[in-house]
């Protein structure tokens, strides 16, 4: 089967493009780098010529409000209508769990648009929710510091590896379109300001977490329910521990 993977350099995408290859498919990583653009349309008829499925992992170079809604809406529109035109047969999308409960993020709100436009577009469609990816701690504590301090909502999330999504986005690959969403998390719910301040202390980095209920995360505030899955989330395997114990390149 043919399958293009937007995104397919990234974090999710470069590990999904490998174990989808590994099963024997003619599996395309389609990137700005590999001259497919879902900005600019470039390279978007010709790769999806042929194909059944297209994961969609791509992401904004930026996360500022205005660029990172352009970029979805832009990317969502382009890819969706060609698409259409090449007759692809399931559209799977990875989103954010609880991107529809958080709309005072402007990450969050274009998210909803990117998965509005996939409800609309009239192609099969899985949506998967994932929640925040453990090699996503230190973007999280990159984009809340303020001098040596990093003050961080003390919300409870559950974070995930980037191994086991790839896992349950292979598999979802694979499988008939639900036209509806799946939620997949990782086996621990836990605090974000102490998950971030355990994953700072184990890489001996200085800076120290503020516990704060009113501190921001992407522009908005959290409580304790809005970034963890409902009741019947996939679970992935590895917990932090086991996952910093085989994580590069930090010093452990
Ligand atoms: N971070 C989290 O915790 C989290 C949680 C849940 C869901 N997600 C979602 O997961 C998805 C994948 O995230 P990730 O961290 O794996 O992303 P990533 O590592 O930043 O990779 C982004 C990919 O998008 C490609 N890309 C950028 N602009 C493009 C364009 N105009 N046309 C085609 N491809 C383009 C990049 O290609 P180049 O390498 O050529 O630039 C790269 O392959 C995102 O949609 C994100 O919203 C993230």
């Amino acid at each position: 089967m043919k399958i293009v993977v937007i995104g397919g350099t990234g974090l999710i995408g470069s590990k999904t493009v490998e174990r989808l290859r590994k099963k024997g498919h003619e599996v395309l990583a389609a990137s700005p780098n590999s001259g497919v653009n879902t900005i600019t349309g470039e390279g978007l008829t010709e790769t999806l010529t042929g194909a059944q499925v297209v994961i969609d992992l791509a992401n904004s170079p930026s996360f500022e409000d205005k660029a990172v809604m352009e970029f979805f809406e832009t990317s969502g529109r382009n890819l969706l209508s060609a698409e259409k035109w090449a007759g692809v047969k399931h559209h799977i999308a990875l989103s954010i769990v609880g991107a529809e409960r958080l709309p005072n993020s402007g990450y969050l709100r274009a998210k909803m648009v990117q998965e509005r436009l996939i409800k609309d577009s009239g192609i099969p469609y899985t949506i998967v929710h994932s929640t925040q990816f453990f090699e996503f701690l230190g973007g999280i504590a990159q984009s809340a510091t303020v001098g040596d301090t990093v003050p961080l909502p003390s919300a409870y999330f559950q974070p995930i590896a980037s191994d086991d999504v790839a896992d349950i986005m292979a598999e979802v690959a694979l499988s008939t379109p639900i036209n509806g969403t799946i939620e997949i998390a990782g086996p621990e719910p836990v605090r974000m300001s102490d998950l971030v301040a355990r994953f700072l202390k184990a890489t001996n980095d200085p800076r120290k977490v503020i516990a704060d209920p009113h501190a921001r995360y992407f522009g908005t505030e959290l409580e304790d329910g809005s970034l963890v899955p409902g009741d019947h989330p996939r679970i992935g395997a590895q917990r932090f521990e086991d996952w910093f114990s085989h994580a590069s390149p930090w010093p452990h």
